[in-house]
């Protein structure tokens, strides 16, 4: 997709491009194949947000990784969380005794995060950690609460591409943008 195409033109500005984006993410997945020499951990995606960046991440582990699909949603309005989270896809199959890896696209306040990893850590993991795509460290309500693995941390302002949506949109944008407040606070 163009940079000049229609979806562009409502960023106020691109903060991280597809080739940033790659470059650290095959470190990340180089960092994740040391960590796990000799084990074969399952990796779990949470849809929507983090597909794209897992079907990448995944790509750059040389490990015989399994794959899970989880789907939650926390409800509030569109660009902030409201800490109820519910479950509308569970996992297939069983992580008992298993080495867990979550990925996520973005941790912000930290409570889907931390709600996710208590549910997990009950299901009686071998280990668990955390892969996000994105950390936005100043608006964390939950304290204490940090992802295992980070490609990026990112200022406070809500962005879209990579994966990331504003109301289901901008998910297919190659590059990760700062949306233009105007597109939602017409909202
Ligand atoms: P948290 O519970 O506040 O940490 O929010 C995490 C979830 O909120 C993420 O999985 C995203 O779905 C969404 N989110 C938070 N910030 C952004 C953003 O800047 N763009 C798109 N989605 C976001
Ligand atoms: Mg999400």
């Amino acid at each position: 997709m163009e940079r000049d195409s229609m979806l562009y033109q409502d960023l106020e500005s691109i903060l991280l491009t597809k080739e940033k984006i790659a470059e650290r993410v095959r470190e990340v997945g180089q960092q994740i194949t040391r960590d796990y020499e000799g084990k074969a951990p399952v990796m779990i995606c949470i849809l929507k947000g983090a597909s794209i960046f897992f079907a990448d991440l995944i790509r750059e582990i040389a490990l015989p990784v399994t794959t899970d699909f989880m789907a939650i949603s926390s409800y509030g309005s569109a660009t902030k969380t409201s800490g109820v989270v519910r479950i509308l896809k569970d996992l297939d199959k069983d992580i008992l005794g298993k080495d867990v890896i979550v990925v996520e696209d973005i941790v912000d306040s930290g409570v889907t995060l931390s709600y996710l990893k208590n549910l997990l850590l009950q299901r009686g993991t071998a280990s668990l950690k955390i892969a996000t795509l994105l950390d936005k460290p100043s608006g964390r309500r939950v304290e204490g609460l940090n992802a295992d693995y980070v490609c990026f941390d990112i200022p406070d302002g809500f962005v879209v591409g990579y994966g990331l949506d504003y109301d289901q949109v901008y998910r297919n944008m190659p590059d990760i943008g700062i949306l233009s407040p105007a597109v939602y606070e017409k909202h």
